[in-house]
């Protein structure tokens, strides 16, 4: 068996067809060169049988010796030139003796008693295939009585060399045999066509997955060919799409993360190559720019923790979930964060019932998230403004919000403030809480990962508010 799919497929198709079309001529044949043989037998019967009668008054009259042999003789070969040159017609009496025949070589012998012959005798009707001792070639040999009332008074036998019949039958063979060679050749053209027509995208596909995984993510596979085949290549391209957008995705936050940690890092040089190397003399000056890089460092370790986290994410570093209420969890949060507020003098009010209804998510991962709400708030709040943490059950859902009073989103930055990296106000000089803006690419796909959902309501001048919303967590009994 071959082991490529064309080569089975066209092996598979040439077996199942030789056996069928071997079989069908395998019984065809014979049956062919039978009809033939027996065509030509019968035809020979017949003029036996016409010669039997329409030559009984000659043979009557040799065989009374009423005639000259050479008169017998002669009637017979005008009688077999109307027929065929190659026809014998020989006479015999009713005791099997040779009377006369259209072969002189016949002639000179005495009897006959040969199969057809003695057939006759009995009545019967019987051919015969034979060499014969006459001529030396291959011929059919048949006989009839001549009957004269009741009795027979000879017998005719006519010969026909074999050869002619032969001929025939090796001309039937050859149109049989043509035509099986022409259904063999084109069920073997139909069959390679075919095995093209699946193998050829098939490779195709191998080609560009051999490129794709060589890295050129641009190559798409056409959809051609049978039906399975296209959604192969259908698969391959929907595959190779989301590769490519990853790639894309995966390159531009490297550049950015680089970027990210790049200016930070040459402003802390800009300031240490100042102190070290004693141009800025004044202590206070000194000690403020090493206040500064204290600042830097800070963010630097925050940007770097949320890098980590989110390629964790990226990942798919799954932490598995606990089903827990989350009022505690937020009352420790407020608690954590109200020096914050305190600082910038903010009216931080939490509105946190008790108890809430049950969620599974990561508690670690919704602190993350809700710090970073509360954190926002704090950051873009003008100092005096208004900050609520609140929590309620809303229909199946808990539903988190962080509203401030600030100064709200423009309808320009919105689309953005989930991408990685952005910040919203680019003309905000670097100040000490200026982040990095992953802050909020971070929540975004940490709800997600914990099958919830995240919402902004805002409006220019007029603060902002950021839902958060798990699915309340169902027993399964
Ligand atoms: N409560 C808010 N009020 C006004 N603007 C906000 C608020 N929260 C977010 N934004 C806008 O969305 C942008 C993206 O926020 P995000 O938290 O992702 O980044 P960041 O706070 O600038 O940096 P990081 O969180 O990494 O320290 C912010 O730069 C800001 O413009
Ligand atoms: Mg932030």
């Amino acid at each position: 068996m071959p082991r490529s799919l064309k080569g089975r497929l066209i092996a598979t198709y040439l077996f199942l067809i030789l056996v069928s079309v071997g079989g069908m001529a395998g019984w065809i044949a014979p049956q062919l060169r039978r009809s033939i043989e027996e065509k030509t037998e019968h035809e020979l019967e017949i003029e036996a049988h016409l010669a039997a009668i329409v030559l009984r008054e000659a043979i009557e009259k040799e065989s009374e010796g009423k005639a000259q042999p050479a008169d017998l003789t002669q009637t017979l070969e005008s009688y077999a030139k109307a027929f065929n040159s190659q026809l014998r017609i020989t006479v015999l009496n009713a005791d099997l003796a040779i009377l006369s025949s259209t072969d002189a070589q016949v002639r000179a012998g005495h009897e006959d008693r040969h199969p057809e012959i003695l057939a006759a005798l009995q009545g019967r009707e019987k051919h015969d295939i034979r060499l014969d001792e006459y001529s030396g070639q291959e011929r059919i040999f048949t006989a009839a009585p001549v009957v004269e009332g009741e009795k027979v008074i000879g017998f005719v036998q006519l010969s026909y060399p074999a050869a002619p019949m032969w001929l025939e039958i090796s001309r039937a063979w050859l149109t049989l045999f043509g035509m099986i060679g022409i259904v063999i050749f084109g069920t073997l053209g139909a069959s390679l066509w075919l095995a093209r027509q699946i193998t050829a995208p098939l490779e195709e596909l191998t080609a560009l997955t051999q490129q794709l995984a060589a890295g050129d993510l641009s190559r798409r596979a056409p959809l051609r060919g049978p039906q399975e085949v296209q959604r192969l290549a259908q698969a391959f391209n929907e595959m190779s799409e989301r590769l490519e957008r990853l790639m894309q995705r995966q390159r531009d936050f490297v550049a950015n993360a680089a970027h990210e940690l790049r200016s930070p890092l040459t402003s802390m040089r800009l300031r240490l190559d100042l102190i070290l190397n004693q141009i800025q003399e004044d202590p206070q000056v000194q000690r403020q720019y090493l206040e500064q890089l204290l600042e830097e460092i800070e963010r630097l370790r925050k940007t770097s923790d949320q890098l980590l986290m989110l390629s964790s994410v990226d990942e798919g570093n799954r932490i598995p979930p606990e089903v827990i209420d989350l009022s505690p969890l937020l009352y420790e949060l407020s608690d954590e964060m109200a020096p914050l507020f305190h600082a910038r003098r903010h009216q931080f009010t939490v509105e946190v019932p008790p108890h809430l209804p049950t969620v599974r998510v990561n508690p670690e991962q919704v602190r993350i998230i809700v710090r970073n709400l509360l954190d926002n708030a704090a950051k873009y709040t003008q100092p005096g403004g208004f900050i609520e943490l609140r929590a309620e059950a809303e229909g199946r859902q808990v539903v988190i919000s962080v509203r401030d009073n600030g100064p709200g989103i423009s309808e320009e930055t919105l689309p953005h403030i989930f991408d990685r990296f952005y910040r919203g106000d680019k003309s905000r000089s670097r100040t000490a809480e200026s982040g990095s803006g992953l802050g909020l690419s971070l929540v975004k796909e940490l709800v997600v990962l914990n099958q919830g959902t995240i919402e902004v309501q805002t409006a220019p001048g007029k603060g902002s508010t950021f839902m958060v919303r798990f699915p309340i967590w169902e027993k399964r009994a």
